[in-house]
């Protein structure tokens, strides 16, 4: 690989620090062009070590001056720290530094975003702002000083001294400097209060720049029940006087759980009927979650290291999905979540960047914030969750937060409490943070003598650096239905270990339909012979819901290969099936818009790979769209019917059975614009009183082809806001024909509202466009050529944005010869750019390799 290779980080190279730290004193003089940070650091050896090389990490820092004990130093200084000659005693480091918030585009650091300072320093950004032991195994305890004219000043822990042109703030909690955080600008509050349960107040507030007051209340709300709910499951209460969330409009991710002061992309936390959609509000109720529960996994216990990132994202996604499922549905949780699994995870594992839950080098660790380390870290957790019971499971976390409070620990820490709690030996269960791939489950079955047996083969195909795979422990929940549909055996788990094992089932009246991995209980591809009379059967009978999708799922995709394959048309019997599901009024809307949903374009791909076909992006998307308009048609009074009698009455509101009911109607419109030109969607565009009916009244109105008056006025009515704007900017992208779709961008670009400045609209262009499956892979490979064209300019500006958006061309190796010679031209095109950043290199370095 380029000439990132030298610079590997292994996991099997970990070595603990040769000096921690007791605390830590931070001043900062803000000025957009040098600000001036003070350090003063109280280090002491490790006792632990032998080393007592002495090195503090630093990038793009002005060194002003340094001391030791008060005496001058002349430190030794390279691109990436500097190292110096200190006592082997406790000393007192101090340091002065200039840094330039106003030229940090790449986000990472201290930068400025609309006159604001503010950090984001996961995982390595600390180094950007002074001289320091930046690694999470060191903690220590921060006091900091701002000084500025700015009105607001914000940092971790609690407020200290505060007066004309300074704030003091002081954080107990011993933190990795990865948790740091400062705020500063021009800001306003919307504040609010909570009462832990052992009776501590504790004062909360949400910050926005002016105008943007009246969207903080959703955010306010779902940060209250986040508290409460960390207290009723898991006995989690939190620790500080004050609680700050601040919204950033430029901000690489979705947000940040620095220590008591949470920053947040402004789309992750703003939200309003008008401006938000049902998406919106349930993404931002699960994010203000998710950085909250990260205050103790993640914060109070941290990872030793950033290959144990799993430790804390896994866990906290865990915890985010089960606080969703008991906020809304969680059937309809759990189907989400796997469509996503499978749409991102299964997709990374199944390429050139499949990498193990706790990866065993980086080059860049930035570039390892995946769906891997994320959701398959959670699905992880999950399936640990099923083998040993909620019991153990509760009493295992119990003794996590014991064991390890204020520690920086590791995943063989977190088995260890399993295995302590429950005697069981986790040994072979760990194989899932080691070995890469999504392994593939094969089914067969067996009746004689009223014994049913199911017998399982597990494998796990190669990934980069592991040819080879050992069994898995993998659990299994199945039940088993009767041919009159009534459940003949409940839900039981059986636990795969062996690459190939049986389980049988007595005493059966008749030969049962298995339904089989319900709930999802494992990340595997099951593969079983069956039949679309029997998938239509589970669809209509089976009781475990996620089963009961998965078969609908199934029987479309199914259907949708036969006519993309074999030429077939729309399947007479799979319209029958949704109609049945359609008209069954036991159903959660939002299950049957999930039912009528058609797997993806990407899904179809990888299907036909499966096969052993080479997939055709366009010949796919045409495919689905013939099949849409069979359904528009063959369920058009149903879909009328279903849209009068799912509308909500009332003033918005965004709970989930408001939304459900929307989910259902807004499908529905979707199909019926294929039938009636639209005429539907423009009444519902034209009387819409928020933005989840105004947006899928315009995304229906796209797809009659009656769009263009619609799109201006929108632009006419939201240009002046940002959030809003890039909801614009991505549906154009996302509903342009396959051979138009790069024009479209190419367009787009030129608008006066587009910039690469900003992630949000440089991701709902691009992000979009790499969705646009038959559009970015059109045959012309116009779609590459400009993707390459404005990463590499991109890249300039922002290493980590553009790295992430090099997952685009991760899936390259299943297209024909010439598709494939496109992207190789483009992908060469990017790695030749001179002073390419470290992350793009290491992205398309291991996606051309594989
Ligand atoms: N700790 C991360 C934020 C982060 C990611 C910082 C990458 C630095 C590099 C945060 O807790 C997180 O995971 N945020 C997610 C959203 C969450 C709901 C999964 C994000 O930002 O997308
Ligand atoms: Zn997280």
């Amino acid at each position: 690989m380029k000439d990132v290779d030298g610079r590997t980080i292994y996991l099997k190279d970990y070595a603990p620090p040769a000096y921690l730290v007791e605390r830590v004193d931070l001043t900062f003089v803000l000025a957009p062009e040098a600000t001036r940070v003070k350090s003063r650091i109280r280090f002491t050896p490790n006792p632990g070590t032998a080393s007592r090389d002495f090195f503090l990490h630093g990038e793009e820092l002005k060194l002003v001056s340094a001391s030791v004990d008060g005496q001058a130093v002349t430190p030794a200084v390279t691109d990436e720290g500097l190292t110096c000659e200190v006592p082997d005693a406790p000393f007192t480091w101090e340091a002065e530094v200039e840094i330039a918030p106003a030229r940090n585009t790449a986000l990472e650091g201290l930068y400025m975003s609309n006159g604001m300072y503010c950090t984001q320093c996961e995982a390595e950004g600390f180094r950007k702002i002074t001289y320091y032991p930046d690694r999470p195994d060191v903690m220590a305890v921060f006091t900091v000083r701002i000084e500025s004219e700015l009105p607001v000043m914000l940092s971790n822990g609690n407020p200290g001294a505060s007066g004309a042109g300074f704030a003091e703030w002081h954080d107990p909690w011993p933190k990795p400097a990865y948790l740091f955080a400062l705020v500063a600008g021009e800001l306003v509050n919307h504040p609010g209060s909570f009462t832990t349960r052992s009776g501590k107040d504790v004062e909360l507030n949400v910050w926005v720049r002016p105008g943007d007051e009246g969207k903080c209340a959703f955010a306010m709300e779902s940060l209250k029940k986040s508290m409460k709910w960390d207290e009723e499951v898991y006995g989690r209460e939190y620790d500080l006087d004050i609680f700050n969330i601040v919204a950033v409009d430029d901000f690489n991710m979705g947000a940040m759980e620095n220590k008591g002061l949470n920053i947040f992309n402004s789309a992750a936390v703003l939200a309003s009927p008008e401006t938000s959609t049902d998406a919106n509000f349930e993404r931002i109720e699960a994010i203000i979650a998710h950085e909250y529960f990260h205050n103790w996994t993640g914060n109070r216990i941290t990872c030793r290291d950033w290959f144990q990132l799993c430790l804390k994202e896994g866990l906290t996604v865990f915890r985010d999905a089960q606080f969703t499922a008991d906020m809304r549905s969680e059937p309809v949780k759990r189907i989400t979540d796997v469509i996503d699994l499978r749409g991102r995870q299964f997709r990374e594992d199944n390429g050139p960047l499949a990498h193990p839950v706790r990866p065993e080098s980086f080059v860049e660790i930035n570039n390892f914030y995946t769906a891997t380390v994320y959701e398959k870290g959670a699905e992880v957790i999950g399936m640990l969750k099923r083998l040993v019971g909620d019991e153990a499971y509760a009493k295992a976390l119990e003794l996590y937060f014991e064991r390890h409070d204020g520690d920086a620990a590791t995943i063989e820490d977190w088995l260890k409490v399993f295995e302590d709690t429950t005697g069981r030996d986790l040994s072979q269960f760990k194989r899932w943070y080691s070995q890469a791939g999504t392994p593939r489950v094969s089914v067969d079955e067996a009746w004689k003598d009223g014994t049913y047996t199911l017998t399982f083969r597990q494998s796990t195909p190669p990934t980069p650096g592991q040819p080879v795979k050992d069994p898995r422990v993998i659990p299994i929940a199945v039940g088993l239905l009767g041919p009159n549909g009534d459940e003949v055996q409940e839900t039981t788990l059986l636990e795969l270990t062996e690459a190939e094992q049986s389980f049988t089932f007595e005493g059966l009246a008749a030969k049962p339909v298995p339904s089989i991995l319900r709930g999802f209980s494992a990340p595997v591809i099951l593969d079983r012979e069956t039949d679309n009379a029997e998938r239509a059967f589970l669809l209509a009978h089976d009781t475990d819901p996620f089963c009961k999708w998965e078969a609908g799922r199934a029987l479309a995709r199914d259907v949708l290969l036969r006519m993309l394959n074999e030429g077939a048309a729309p399947d007479k019997a799979f319209l029958g099936a949704l109609s049945s599901t359609l008209a069954d009024e036991s159903l959660d809307p939002a299950f049957v818009a999930l039912v009528l949903a058609l797997p993806s374009e990407d899904d179809l791909a990888q299907a036909q790979v499966d096969a052993g076909l080479v997939p055709d992006p366009q010949a796919i998307h045409a495919v689905r769209e013939r099949m849409r308009d069979a359904m528009a048609e063959a369920l058009e009074d149903q879909l009328r019917a279903a849209y009068a009698a799912h509308q909500v009455p009332g003033p918005y509101r965004p709970d989930a059975d408001a939304a459900a009911s929307r989910a259902l109607a807004n499908t529905a419109l979707m199909l019926l614009s294929r039938r009636d030109g639209g005429a539907l969607a423009q009444t519902q565009y034209d009387t819409a009183d928020n933005m989840t009916q105004q947006l899928a009244a315009l995304s229906a109105l796209l797809t009659a082809g009656a769009g263009e008056e619609a799109l201006k006025a929108f632009e006419a009515q939201w240009k002046d806001d940002r959030l809003v704007m890039d909801k614009w900017f991505s549906l154009q992208v996302a509903h342009a024909e396959p051979g138009d779709t790069a024009a479209t961008v190419e367009r787009l670009t030129r608008h006066p509202a587009f910039t690469m400045k900003n992630p949000n609209r440089f991701r709902a262009v691009f992000g979009a466009f790499a969705m646009n499956q038959a559009g970015f892979h059109h045959d012309s490979g116009d779609g590459y050529r400009l993707m390459a064209d404005w990463l590499i300019e991109l890249d300039a500006l922002n290493p980590q944005t553009t790295a992430r958006m090099c997952s685009a061309f991760q899936t390259w190796r299943r297209y024909d010869a010439d598709r494939q010679a496109l992207i190789r031209e483009a992908l060469e095109r990017i790695m030749a750019k001179k002073d390419l950043s470290r992350d793009t290199a290491e992205m398309i370095g291991r996606i051309l390799d594989a």
